[in-house]
């Protein structure tokens, strides 16, 4: 079993916009893929609820309890888990780390949100684990996603070398319980989606594809 871990202390920066759309696309590609919603606010739970397919399963917990999450997950056939967390740098989004193969980062490629994502790069750091920033919300065609990104190198952290654009279709298409890919399956978010949820099963060594009985 794989699991990311999504964090950043930015609220706003996409980590539950990101943790629904990479696990709709796993359990679309035929993995038993869940979320673990660990945030108060139960933005990706209340999700979960507004949405008819089964699947991903989305679980809400606290933090303290990712271990007994992690197991029940695995004793159900879980094989993709995303830890969903809230907007602050405490004990919850290092347990989550610690819990993780990876981590994921998203963050808005303004000023403010670059300027405060070093907190969220040392909590990662210490847990030991793997982490990229996703650049999220990167305004269509303008050099700001490009900039940001190099500027991130040069203080050296990791980038994905994908962006996510700001796009209606991520916003709009949660609010049924859906995803981009499934609002909109030939637009330009979806294959963001795709491209990134690719690129991450290549660095986690995850087949693009699983064998789950239920699928998206
Ligand atoms: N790439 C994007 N394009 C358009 N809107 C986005 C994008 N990413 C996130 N949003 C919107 O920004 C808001 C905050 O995103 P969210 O995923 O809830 O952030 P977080 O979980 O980090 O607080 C939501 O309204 C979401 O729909
Ligand atoms: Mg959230």
């Amino acid at each position: 079993m794989k699991i990311v871990a999504i964090i950043s202390q930015k609220g706003g920066a996409g980590k539950t916009t990101l943790a629904v759309h990479l696990a709709t696309a796993a359990a679309a590609a035929g993995h038993a893929a869940a979320v673990i919603d660990l945030d108060p606010q139960g933005t990706a739970a209340s999700w979960g609820d507004r949405r008819a397919a089964e699947v991903p399963e989305v679980i809400s917990g606290q933090a303290v309890r990712i271990p007994a999450l992690v197991n029940a997950a695995k004793q159900n056939g879980a094989d993709f888990l995303v830890l969903d967390t809230a907007p602050n740098a405490d004990q919850t989004a290092s347990l989550a780390c610690r819990a993780a193969d990876f981590v994921m980062i998203p963050c808005r490629p303004s000023t403010f949100d670059l300027e405060a994502i070093e907190t969220t790069l040392m909590l990662a750091k210490a847990a030991g684990k793997p982490a990229y920033v996703v650049l999220n919300a990167v305004p269509p065609r303008s050099s700001i996603g490009k900039e940001a990104a190099e500027g991130l190198v040069a203080r050296g952290a990791r980038v994905v070398p994908h962006q996510l654009t700001h796009r209606a279709a991520f916003t709009h298409g949660v609010i049924d319980g859906r995803t981009a890919q499934e609002f909109e399956p030939r637009g330009k978010a979806a294959e963001e989606i795709a491209t990134l949820y690719k690129w991450l099963c290549g660095l986690v060594d995850m087949p693009t594809r699983g064998h789950a009985k239920k699928a998206a």
